[in-house]
């Protein structure tokens, strides 16, 4: 028995409460205050509740793929048979994101441990530093952002089976049926990939070989039509039987190959074949009497996180009012030093920082000591790095699953732009990624963004591209969660906001992840808000401490599990979705 919780909900307030006009807000404030009354804003109650179960949880941005990890956890799998099916079924039913030819991160909590899989894309042998660039040395967006030259070297095919290989409890032909059968049998056009599909139309009609399939008579085809996808249903197929080398090797690699070499890129058979998914630590550290895990390099992710979280723990963050400017102040100000640091690294093969660096309690007391209390520091001024990337994504995704016993799983795949370079390859039926575009074209020089990124992240052969995923976990007195989000530079601000609503303000599971979100990435200078996440007072009050504000539609789309210290098991999706949350009613009895 499931239950089942489609999200499509608007996120309401910060505080909890659908945002009013501010005018009734006044009039509700001068009401209490007249009345002595001491208003509490309900932090819980104005937010549904996570669905809750027994047996399992999955947390997915598509339907279909829920319900796939929701089922091996019926067949007794664990959750990792669950986070494989789901990011599988994301390959077929979310082609923006979901993918067997682009990469991502996994962590893992399973019997009390936590593993870190790095299956990031990695820059083909015959990468160059200036391969983006034109002849005075200036970046050319085009090249690194669309057709296989932007490719890096896919990382799922060989990432999601090795995680499978080492934790999994069910036959990986099981983990792959959905996918298979999905892409073999049809699945319904969903409203996002409709929209989606026509906002990229331009991107796809580049390539014959993509338009062939997603624009049928020089359409994208309609919410609601159902669409098969026969060469990627044989390609899952032979995956099942093969695993990775029926996607890197043989025929399909011949294709990629065959495909990279039509339209201009440098990708090869044989980077495919060389490509290795890598274990890695952990970025852990402490956090209000948590401890939390999350993704080191080459993803910035973690780092981030373990930064801004050291901050503000030095700063004694939790005793100022929620929601007022000056708690909103110290999270964009830990954030502007946090991502000023971003710009230092890089894959840690070559990158000249490493994370106990940069969380050592030496750096966390410096960086903390220099945030005014009451003005913003202007971001030339903190630290000579003048850049970190930007960019929403709908192109990252983001699954959390929790099973029976306790494990938990949080991972995330990117393609990096919507869909990728644009190249479905034919005869294999996947799009390549254009992960390229995240190294710096030109370090020291701004991207097409305006944005300046380090050394440490330059295009060289067989380099990781530096991530800002960060797919995390966290723990407490028997409780675990698992999150993440897709969202670019803004995954970590939009995780770590998820992350403190619910260890610090004690939130609902859902409530955590539902409530407007802030974001700052130090360049450029200026605070991103979600339209309900600052009440007027507040943005008036931040202006005054020398902040640029700009309203944004939405910041990341979180995806959440948790387990209680009862076994029992929530997950919640995001509604800035569409997400999907379900849980499975099997196992155990909660205790
Ligand atoms: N492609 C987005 C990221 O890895 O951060």
């Amino acid at each position: 028995m499931t239950r089942h919780a489609a999200t499509s909900r608007k996120p309401r307030s910060r505080a909890g409460r659908t945002i009013e006009p501010a005018r009734l807000r006044g009039i509700v404030l001068l009401l209490a205050a007249v009345a002595g009354i001491v208003l509490s804003v309900p932090s819980r109650a104005a937010y549904p509740p996570a669905v809750r179960g027994v047996g399992g949880a999955v947390a997915s941005a598509a339907q279909d793929a829920t319900t796939a990890g929701i089922e091996m956890l019926g067949r007794g799998g664990n959750a990792v048979d669950a986070a494989v099916a789901t990011a599988l079924v994301l390959a077929v039913v979310h082609p923006e994101a979901g993918n067997l030819g682009g990469g991502g991160f996994a962590v893992v909590r399973m019997d009390g441990r936590v593993y870190t899989l790095d299956f990031r894309e990695t820059a083909p042998a015959a990468a160059t530093s200036g391969m983006f660039l034109d002849r005075k040395g200036r970046p050319v967006a085009e090249r690194s952002l669309v057709g296989p030259l932007a490719a890096g070297v896919p990382g799922s095919p060989a990432g999601l089976w090795t995680l499978h290989h080492r934790f999994g409890k069910l036959p990986w032909p099981t983990v792959v049926a959905p996918a298979m059968w999905l892409a073999r049998d049809g699945f319904v056009v969903s409203e996002r990939l409709a929209r989606d599909l026509e906002a990229s139309r331009d991107l796809l009609a580049r390539f014959p070989e993509t338009a062939a399939v997603w624009l049928p008579g020089g359409t994208p085809p309609a919410a609601g039509t159902l669409i098969r996808l026969p060469e990627l249903a044989a390609l899952l197929e032979a995956y099942s039987k093969d695993g990775p080398n029926a996607i890197t090797g043989g025929p399909a690699g011949a294709a990629i190959e065959l495909a990279s070499r039509r339209h201009g890129g440098v990708l090869r058979a044989a980077d495919l074949a060389a490509f290795r998914p890598v274990w890695r630590n952990p970025v852990r550290f402490a956090a209000w009497g948590w401890e939390v895990a999350s993704m080191d390099l080459p993803s910035s992710g973690g780092i981030l996180l373990g930064e801004s979280a050291g901050m503000l723990q030095r700063l004694h963050w939790e005793r100022l009012p929620r929601f007022g400017a000056r708690a909103d102040h110290l999270l964009v100000e830990a954030w502007r030093r946090a991502y000023a640091d971003r710009f230092l690294l890089g894959d840690p093969l070559t990158c000249p920082v490493n994370a106990g660096q940069l969380l050592s309690p030496a750096w966390l007391d410096r960086r903390a000591r220099s945030i005014d209390p009451a003005r913003a520091t202007p971001s030339e001024q903190v630290g000579p790095w003048p850049g970190a990337p930007s960019g929403e994504s709908r192109q990252t995704t983001h699954l959390s699953t929790a099973d029976a016993q306790g494990n938990v799983v949080s991972l995330t795949t990117t393609l990096n732009g919507l869909f990728g370079c644009g190249l479905m390859v034919p005869g294999v039926g996947i799009f390549l990624n254009n992960e390229m575009d995240d190294f710096a074209a030109a370090p020291g020089q701004p991207n097409q963004f305006g944005l300046i990124q380090g050394k440490a992240n330059a295009v060289a052969p067989g380099r990781r591209m530096l991530s800002s995923m960060s797919p995390t976990v966290a723990w407490k007195n028997g409780q675990v969660i698992a999150l993440g989000s897709p969202g670019g530079s803004r995954i970590p601000t939009a995780t770590l906001q998820a992350l403190l609503n619910f260890i610090v303000y004690d939130d609902g599971l859902q409530a955590a992840v539902d409530r407007p979100r802030l974001h700052h990435q130090w360049q450029p200078d200026r605070i991103d808000a979600e339209p309900d996440a600052l009440a007027p007072e507040t943005a008036d009050a931040l202006r005054r401490m020398g902040h640029r504000i700009r309203i944004v539609p939405r910041l990341g789309r979180v995806n959440a599990v948790r387990v209680l210290p009862d076994s029992r098991v929530e997950a919640a999706a995001d509604p800035r979705g569409p997400g999907f949350a379900r849980v499975v009613a099997i196992g155990r009895s909660p205790r």
